[in-house]
């Protein structure tokens, strides 16, 4: 990662040493590359140039306001999945004609708050949903945007919590009930049918299910449009993966020249496209800081107790995910192999197995690959306050999140009136 490394045995995100920003503001600490965020954007725009694109970030992957200003000042649309993400992105200062919104469960009032704001599309993922979006629409005197999610059945080789494309989950339409979907909704005086949208899985490495789903896709485009429907815009959704222990995933412009030579030759490469990706874009960007608050060596493991926990950091105990872990000054003593792990009084809170680290209480870590998944599902369990976060921009990093006191998490409770 040439924006998170050693110099002189420190190390460093950009111009900045990681050890000072943790004296300076404690720990678990997360830190993020702005140019790193940049540069993962860049590979997207290269692979689209000369195209009708639009990359809209999912921000489920890293939802804090800092984070999502730097996309927003780079054009970027958005990706949301509630109305609070709505919030945040209109707080962040996207343009709302750039930001679609995905997801099962949309509530009426997301409905309305997103066609106030003016959103561009809708991806609806059921029959029922598009009619409860109809009338949603008719009542405030609107006509919604609409894509419809496709499920195009194919298995993206990744952990199966993460794998979204196959028939048997919750997400999207089934192909073959599809073209009957877009008669239906194309017959509703609120919608307005604009485009068709997939997303397979995610941390995908492989271009393999891209280029099959690609296919299945244009297949109903040419289904549907034969029926009189014209779909203007055509969105892969995201799922792109990154190196988290040696994981090589296709960089985002190869895989975008391999399907934009599909897509042309197929007729379709001049069509408005649309992709969704999230831990792409910043899950190399970001690292976790903790503290080495024990060591506790046992007969059957030695255990590393750090001050970061699930709580901060889920992926580990929620999807038995890797995540490097290195010291951020190396000793040069004799390594040990230790189970890296919080403080929350659960077996499952584990960060890291078996790894080889020299380390004593009071020394620093980085968790690496944290950008993505992390700080977004972090949790209050065992009253842990959440983590600060700072971006860091050449030699200069700024707190985007202060980290969260007691008087914050016990701001919205009270005792019962007995
Ligand atoms: N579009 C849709 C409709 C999605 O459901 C997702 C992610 C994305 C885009 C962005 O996918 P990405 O490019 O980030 O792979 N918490 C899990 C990942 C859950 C992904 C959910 N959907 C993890 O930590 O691995």
């Amino acid at each position: 990662q040439p924006h998170i490394a050693y110099r002189n045995g420190a190390l460093h995100v950009e111009g900045v040493a990681l050890d000072t920003l943790a004296r300076q503001h404690g720990t678990p600490l997360f830190v993020y590359s702005k140019q790193w965020m940049l540069d993962a954007l860049g590979a997207y725009q290269r692979g689209f140039e000369g195209r009708d694109a639009l990359v809209c970030y999912a921000i489920k992957a890293n939802s804090s306001l800092g984070v999502l200003r730097v996309f927003a000042a780079a054009g970027c649309g958005f990706d949301i999945v509630s109305g609070g993400e709505l919030a945040r992105v209109l707080a962040a200062g996207a343009d709302p004609a750039k930001v679609i919104f995905s997801g099962v469960g949309k509530t009426r009032q997301e409905m309305r708050q997103a066609l106030a704001a003016g959103i561009g599309c809708f991806n609806v993922e059921s029959e029922a949903e598009i009619d409860v979006l109809n009338s949603v629409a008719l009542e405030s005197g609107q006509r919604a945007a609409i894509s419809v999610r496709i499920n195009p059945n194919v298995d993206p080789k990744t952990h199966p919590y993460i794998s979204t494309g196959l028939k048997g989950n919750k997400f999207g339409i089934a192909h073959d009930r599809a073209l009957a979907i877009y008669r239906h909704a194309a017959s509703l005086e609120g919608l307005r049918v604009v485009g068709i949208d997939c997303h397979i899985g995610s941390q995908i490495t492989d271009a393999a299910p891209y280029l099959e789903a690609l296919e299945r896709v244009l297949d109903l485009v040419e289904a549907i449009e034969k029926a009189g429907i014209a779909l203007h815009h055509l969105d892969f959704g995201g799922g792109l993966g990154i190196d988290y222990n040696g994981d090589t995933p296709p960089a985002a412009d190869a895989l975008w020249q391999q399907l934009l030579g599909r897509l042309d030759a197929r007729g379709f490469g001049q069509r408005r496209l649309i992709v969704e990706p999230g831990r792409s874009l910043v899950g190399n960007a970001g690292v976790c800081v903790t503290e080495v608050l024990y060591t506790k060596p046992g007969e059957a493991r030695n255990f590393c107790i750090v001050d970061a926990a699930m709580n901060d950091l889920p992926r580990p105990a929620m999807y038995q995910a890797f995540h490097r872990i290195v010291p951020l000054a190396p000793r040069q003593g004799e390594a040990v192999t230790y189970d890296v792990v919080g403080p929350v009084c659960e077996s499952g809170d584990w960060l890291g197995r078996d790894r080889a680290l020299d380390v004593q209480a009071g020394d620093l870590l980085a968790i690496l690959s944290a950008g993505a998944y992390s700080m977004a599902m972090a949790s209050n369990y065992n009253t842990r306050g959440r983590a600060a976060e700072l971006l860091v921009s050449g030699d200069r990093a700024t707190l985007i999140r202060r980290r969260e006191s007691i008087e914050d998490q016990l701001r919205t409770e009270q005792f019962d009136r007995g």
